[in-house]
């Protein structure tokens, strides 16, 4: 600044000192004076932009530390490739006045709309004046390796669909095949049962034929030529008997089957008051079951999530893709009535077992989708799994305990280590006990 000034006053007095033809200053120090100023102006921008802009790293180090920051903490309201509660990060780099405007949002966006910035406050009434939350305890690094995860997502988006739909398609065509084959075995024997009644009757004839040529008695004749009678057949003992037993055995079947399957509900689907998506919020938004489920982790029950769960993404998004506002504007009715939604219970286990979750998934390291089947492909959730103890003591008798880092079962690892060379499973640590599920 001070150059600057120095130089204009020193112009000014050449120009004065030109004008009053007292032209003792040569020409080569003016030149000399500017060339300094600009060397200084130009020093000091290079200066100003090398600690100012910053750029996104492209290490994996930094990628995968910023996945981790921004799955804890941005993921509930950002994704990169779809608009959440807020905008999609692919490309916000390019987009957004700069990085460090980036870094100063990030930090706390408020401060950066309240201070009239007009790309912030254009995009803050874009999202219904939706606060983010503020970050301020991140360095600027953490939010550059949170942008590095961007950008990596951004260039190599991940193709995760396809996999999924070819696995699901391979386990319906596993089990149609048992189904075929029955349908073969069942016409090749009716085929077979065919042929058998058609060389019998050409038997018979060609016998009666024969026997009629001998000489025979009357009565002889009699029987053998005996013209055959439905009405007969029908009343005769062995007929009755036989369409008895096979209408027991069949009345049998259904009952058993039905009592097998009292309380059993695999592949229940009931329609919930509000054409809420699996499929939309698991899958396509990969929204975190947590979020939702929030006693997942730590409690028996993993809990529906109230309306207001809902609400901190549809207070901003009205309108969905499929159902427009009809289905969405219910979650307001709740609201606004105080009444909760009125979901309709899918699995139900009876009283008379326990069952905990924390204990399977944060514990046992058990994926939801051993037990609920692939939910995030579900429009409409359904029961994938029996719920019977069978179900509940098979999986106990194969599944090996989740020892690792749980100190609780250091003592217990060796000790079976040392009388068995099988793995250690929920059997051995009793999971087949009756009083572990029954109260
Ligand atoms: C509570 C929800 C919420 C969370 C959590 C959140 N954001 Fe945002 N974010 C928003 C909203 C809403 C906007 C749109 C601007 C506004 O309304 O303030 C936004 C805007 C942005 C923008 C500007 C986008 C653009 O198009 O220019 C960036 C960058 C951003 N967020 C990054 C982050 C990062 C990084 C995190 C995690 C550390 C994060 N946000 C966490 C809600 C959130
Ligand atoms: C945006 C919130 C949200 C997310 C995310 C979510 N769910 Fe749900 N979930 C619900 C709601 C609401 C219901 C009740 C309505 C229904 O059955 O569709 C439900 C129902 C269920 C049920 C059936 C409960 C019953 O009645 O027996 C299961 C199982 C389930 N979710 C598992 C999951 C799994 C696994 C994930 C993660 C892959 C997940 N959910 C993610 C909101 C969510
Ligand atoms: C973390 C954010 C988030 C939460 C929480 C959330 N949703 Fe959504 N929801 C979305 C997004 C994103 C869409 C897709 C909007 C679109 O189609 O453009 C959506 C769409 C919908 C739709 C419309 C689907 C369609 O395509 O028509 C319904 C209905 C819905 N949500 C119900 C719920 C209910 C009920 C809850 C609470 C149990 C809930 N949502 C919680 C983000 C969320
Ligand atoms: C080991 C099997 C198993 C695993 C793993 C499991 N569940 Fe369940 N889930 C069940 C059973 C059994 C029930 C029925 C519980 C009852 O009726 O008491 C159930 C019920 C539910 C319900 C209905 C509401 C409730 O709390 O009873 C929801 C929602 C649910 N599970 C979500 C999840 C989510 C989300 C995960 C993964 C984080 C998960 N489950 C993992 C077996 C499992
Ligand atoms: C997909 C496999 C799987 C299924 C299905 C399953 N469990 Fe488990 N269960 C486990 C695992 C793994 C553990 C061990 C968790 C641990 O490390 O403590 C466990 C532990 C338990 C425990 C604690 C046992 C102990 O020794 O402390 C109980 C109780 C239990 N399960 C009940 C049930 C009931 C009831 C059902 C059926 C409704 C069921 N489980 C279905 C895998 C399963
Ligand atoms: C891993 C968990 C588990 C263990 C261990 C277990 N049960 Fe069960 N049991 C269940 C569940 C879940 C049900 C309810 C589901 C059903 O009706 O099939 C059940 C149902 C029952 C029923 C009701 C009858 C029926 O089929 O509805 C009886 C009786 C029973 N158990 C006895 C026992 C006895 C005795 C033992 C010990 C030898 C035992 N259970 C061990 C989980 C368990």
């Amino acid at each position: 600044m001070k150059d600057v000034l120095d130089l204009y006053r020193f112009v000014r007095k050449a120009i004065k000192k030109v004008i009053t033809n007292n032209v003792s200053m040569t020409r080569k120090s003016l030149t000399a004076r500017i060339l300094k100023t600009f060397a200084f102006t130009a020093l000091l921008t290079v200066t100003f932009m090398t600690a100012f802009s910053q750029e996104i790293p492209t290490d994996e180090a930094n990628i995968s530390e910023g996945k981790t920051l921004f799955n804890a903490n941005c993921k509930t309201c950002h994704s990169v490739q779809n608009k959440l509660v807020g905008p999609a990060l692919k490309d916000v780099y390019d987009r957004a006045p700069s990085v460090e405007w980036i870094i100063s949002f990030v930090k706390n966006s408020q401060k950066v709309i309240k201070g009239g910035d007009e790309y912030a406050v254009a995009l803050y009434k874009e999202y219904n004046n939706t606060e983010m939350t503020p970050f301020d305890s991140f360095s600027d690094e953490e939010i550059l390796d949170i942008l590095a995860y961007i950008k990596n997502e951004t260039d190599n988006p991940e193709v995760v669909a396809e996999a999924v739909s070819e696995t699901s398609e391979d386990a319906q065509a596993d089990s149609a095949i048992p189904s075929t084959y029955l349908n073969a075995i069942v016409i090749g024997l009716i085929i077979v049962l065919a042929l058998i009644f058609v060389v019998l009757v050409l038997i018979t004839t060609v016998l009666t034929k024969y026997v009629n040529n001998k000489d025979l008695d009357k009565e002889d004749k009699e029987f053998v030529n005996q013209s055959f009678s439905i009405g007969a057949t029908l009343s005769s003992k062995p007929f009755i008997f036989l369409v008895v037993f096979l209408f027991s055995a069949i009345m049998f079947k259904v009952v058993i089957n039905g009592l097998f399957s009292i309380g059993i509900q695999k592949n229940y689907q009931p329609t919930q008051p509000i054409a809420f998506s699996h499929q939309i919020h698991a899958g396509q938004y990969e929204i975190d079951c947590n979020y939702c489920h929030t006693g997942v982790m730590k409690s028996k029950n993993a809990n529906i999530p109230s309306p207001n769960i809902c609400m901190n993404c549809h207070s901003s998004i009205t309108k969905g893709t499929n159902t427009g506002e009809t289905e969405i504007s219910k979650i307001y009715d709740a609201i606004e009535n105080n009444k909760p939604i009125e979901w309709v219970r899918i699995h139900n286990l009876p009283d008379l077992s326990y069952f905990n979750h924390s204990q399977h998934v944060n514990v046992g390291g058990v994926e939801c989708q051993t037990c609920h089947g692939p939910i995030e492909e579900m429009d409409v959730v359904k029961q994938h799994s029996m719920l019977t103890m069978g179900w509940c003591v098979d999986c106990h008798r194969n599944t090996e305990l989740n020892t690792k880092d749980n100190k609780y079962y250091d003592k217990l690892v060796e000790l079976h280590k040392e009388d068995s060379d099988k793995a250690l499973t929920v059997e051995d640590n009793g999971g087949l006990e009756c009083a572990k599920c029954h109260y």
